[in-house]
């Protein structure tokens, strides 16, 4: 495996030569000028409806092609078994409605998730008159994590449908999909599991195959790519779904299934730049087009640093999530609450004197942060890194929140 050159991969991401610090990158990242460039491309020579006989359509049609060719290999998978959308909220909620469980059936959903992944099947089980079940640690801690060993006792014959992230975007805990996966279809073999993995995808390969899932969803913008995302859907798992489309179209794909109308074709096309850049889950280790073990092993430095300072002043800072940097538990997300500070306050304190860029709240995620961690309206503080910030950057980051803490503490 090549060493990783940041300032090298850094040159790739336009936005990264402004005066900010990028420590949001769970809430977006940057984009590749590769993909930029693309986007440009694609509106410049070949912006036409795609299917027809001339010229510029069917050069659109080949791009849009590639795109879904190279969206499927990001996943492991096949063509048929992806559609893209405009958000992971809305292609969740898009396959909320092609289910027709029959009352009585039973749903399972993790109650720590992004509410992407929590309000589609709420209402899917008020409008059909399903059971639903929620899936929440036993344990009551700071680090809540998904054992699918406590998933057994909720599974039953009834089952049809299991939810859960990868990834949470507040505690970056990695969750065993592959043993949850297992679990699942061992108890109840046509039961379904949807994994929200918009958290989880920068930062590892995802191969769906291998997971044993049946739907997986990221969003493309939090990839290094456009404002699109892509729900993956297995063909067993697709049997299981009605068409939203027209009823004079197929319906054997699951674009056909899920995507309405025309979709983005400029920010489809793109997708094959950040697959070029960052490898797929098959790219062989030293395979010089793979990033993944380049990110994993650059992340953990970053979040090891981080993750140093904040529990070496363990009655000043609570973590939430892994307080281990180890890069097997946890990516590289890091929220954490700081005594006699609100998280908000201290957020906007950094903003106004120094260049970083980051968050407070509960993104979202608001089931987990004020109903089971018990936090108010300013939630936690997250800093979120990716692999294109540098060491430098968060020890400058840890000297600027050292400073400010050690003012009033
Ligand atoms: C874990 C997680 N799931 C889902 C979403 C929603 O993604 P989108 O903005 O594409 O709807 C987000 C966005 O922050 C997220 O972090």
């Amino acid at each position: 495996m090549a060493t990783f050159d940041v300032e090298a991969d850094r040159a790739k991401f336009p936005a990264l030569k402004e005066d900010q610090v990028f420590l949001d990158n769970a809430g977006g990242s940057q984009t590749l000028g590769t993909v930029v460039e693309a986007i440009s491309d694609y509106l410049i020579k070949s912006n036409v409806q795609f299917g027809g006989g001339y010229k510029a359509s069917k050069a659109s049609s080949s791009r849009y092609d590639s795109g879904m060719s190279a969206g499927a290999k990001f996943l492991n998978a096949e063509k048929d078994e992806i559609a893209f959308g405009p958000s992971a909220t809305q292609l969740l909620r898009n396959l909320s409605l092609t289910f027709e469980f029959d009352e009585g059936d039973e749903i399972i959903v993790s109650s720590i998730d992004h509410e992407a992944n929590i309000s589609p099947w709420k209402e899917l089980a008020a409008r059909r008159n399903l059971v639903l079940k929620w899936w929440t640690p036993t344990t009551r801690s700071a680090n809540p994590v998904l054992f699918a060993s406590e998933l057994k006792g909720l599974l039953s014959p009834k089952t049809r449908l299991v939810t859960c992230t990868h990834a949470s975007n507040v505690l970056g805990t990695i969750h065993d999909v592959k043993a949850i996966a297992d679990v699942v279809h061992t108890a109840v073999p046509d039961a379904l599991l949807c994994v929200d993995g918009v958290a989880y995808a920068p930062h590892r390969p995802v191969d769906v195959k291998d997971l044993g899932v049946d739907f997986y969803v990221l969003s493309w913008y939090k990839v290094y790519g456009p404002h699109i995302a892509m729900l993956y859907g297995s063909r067993r798992a697709q049997k299981q779904m009605r068409t939203l489309g027209h009823f004079f179209n197929p319906d054997v794909t699951l674009e056909n299934k899920i995507s309405l109308g025309s979709g983005c074709y400029e920010l489809v096309q793109s997708i094959s730049a950040v697959v070029e850049y960052i490898g797929t889950p098959s790219s062989s280790s030293d395979d010089k087009t793979n990033l993944w073990p380049s990110i994993r092993d650059h992340e953990s430095q970053l979040q090891t640093h981080l993750l140093t300072y904040l529990t070496s002043r363990p009655s000043l800072f609570t973590i939430f999530g892994s307080p281990s940097a180890d890069s097997q538990m946890r990516l590289p997300t890091v929220s954490f609450v700081v005594s006699g500070h609100d998280s908000r306050e201290l957020v906007e304190t950094l903003e106004r004197t120094t260049n970083y860029g980051l968050r407070w709240g509960a993104f979202y995620s608001n089931g987990l942060v004020h109903d089971f961690l018990g936090l108010g309206p300013s939630g936690v503080v997250r800093v979120s890194m990716a692999h294109y910030n540098t060491l430098d950057e968060i020890k400058g980051f840890v000297e600027a929140l050292d400073r400010v803490v050690s003012k009033t503490s």
